[in-house]
C-alpha cells in the first residue's frame, strides 16, 4: 500500500512456512517498500517479509534517517527514527499476528545502519540481523545486550561509501555488546554482490535450522 499503515508506508508478505521468522527489509538510499521483496525470498524462501519505506527524503530519495553530509548523520533525527521504527516493528506483530522474538532485520546500506542503530539501542528488537556494507550509525550511550544474537555483516573492500574501517569498527562494538558477528570483505565497492548475497543465504539457512523456535 502507498498510503502509510501503522505509521510507515509498507508491504508484508505474510510467510508461507509456520517454522520461519520474520525478515524486515530496510532498503539503501533511494529505495522503497518493494527493492528487497526479492532478496528476502531469496534469502529465506517461505518466511514472512515485512519491508517499509524510509519516511526521510533527501533530494526525494527516501531514507530512514536524515543526513548532514555523506557519512555524517543526523544523530537526533536518527535517534527519532530508530525509535519509530521498533514501534512500528511492534505494531506490525500485533497487526499481523507475527511473533515479534523472531523478527531478523535484513538492511543494506543506510537500511544496514539504522538496523545497527536498532541493535545497538533497542537490543531485543531482533532476533539476528543481516547487515550489508554497514558502519557505526552512532555510539550508544549504554553498552546493550546482545548476547548470543547472531549477526552476518559484510563490507567492501573498496566501498567508497561505508569504508572498511567503519565496518570493522560496527563489527568490535557489536562484539563488544556479545553478538555473534560474522563479517565477511568483498572485493567490491558499495554495490550488492551475488556473492554476498548467497554467503548470506547460506549463513541464514544454517542459523534458522539451529534456532529453536
Ligand atoms: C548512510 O547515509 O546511511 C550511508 O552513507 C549509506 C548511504 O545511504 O549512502
Amino acid at each position: 500500500m502507498t498510503t502509510p499503515h501503522l505509521g510507515f508506508v509498507h508491504r508484508y508478505v505474510p510467510a508461507r512456512r509456520a517454522d520461519t521468522p520474520t525478515l524486515l527489509l530496510l532498503h539503501g538510499t533511494g529505495g522503497d517498500e518493494t527493492d528487497l521483496l526479492p532478496l528476502g525470498e531469496v534469502l529465506a524462501p517461505g518466511a514472512g517479509l515485512l519491508s517499509p519505506r524510509g519516511q526521510v527524503r533527501e533530494h526525494g530519495m527516501p531514507r530512514f534517517f536524515r543526513r548532514l553530509a555523506e557519512g555524517v548523520f543526523d544523530l537526533d533525527d536518527l535517534r527519532f527514527r530508530t525509535h519509530e521504527l521498533a514501534g512500528f516493528v511492534a505494531a506490525a506483530a500485533a497487526a499481523y499476528g507475527f511473533d515479534p522474538r523472531r523478527v531478523i532485520a535484513v538492511g543494506y546500506s543506510n537500511g544496514a545502519n539504522i538496523a545497527a542503530s536498532l541493535l545497538l539501542t533497542h537490543p531485543g528488537v531482533f532476533s539476528g540481523a543481516v547487515l550489508f556494507h554497514a558502519q557505526v550509525p552512532l555510539e550508544p550511550q549504554e553498552a546493550p545486550n546482545l548476547m548470543g544474537v547472531p549477526v552476518f555483516l559484510t563490507g567492501g573492500r573498496a566501498d567508497p561509501i561505508v569504508r572498511p574501517a567503519e565496518t570493522e569498527r560496527l563489527a568490535v562494538l557489536l562484539r563488544e555488546a556479545g553478538a555473534d558477528v560474522a563479517l565477511r570483505w568483498q572485493p567490491n565497492g558499495h554495490t550488492l554482490s551475488p556473492r554476498e548475497v548467497d554467503e548470506a543465504r547460506r549463513w541464514l539457512a544454517t542459523w534458522m535450522r539451529e534456532e529453536e523456535p
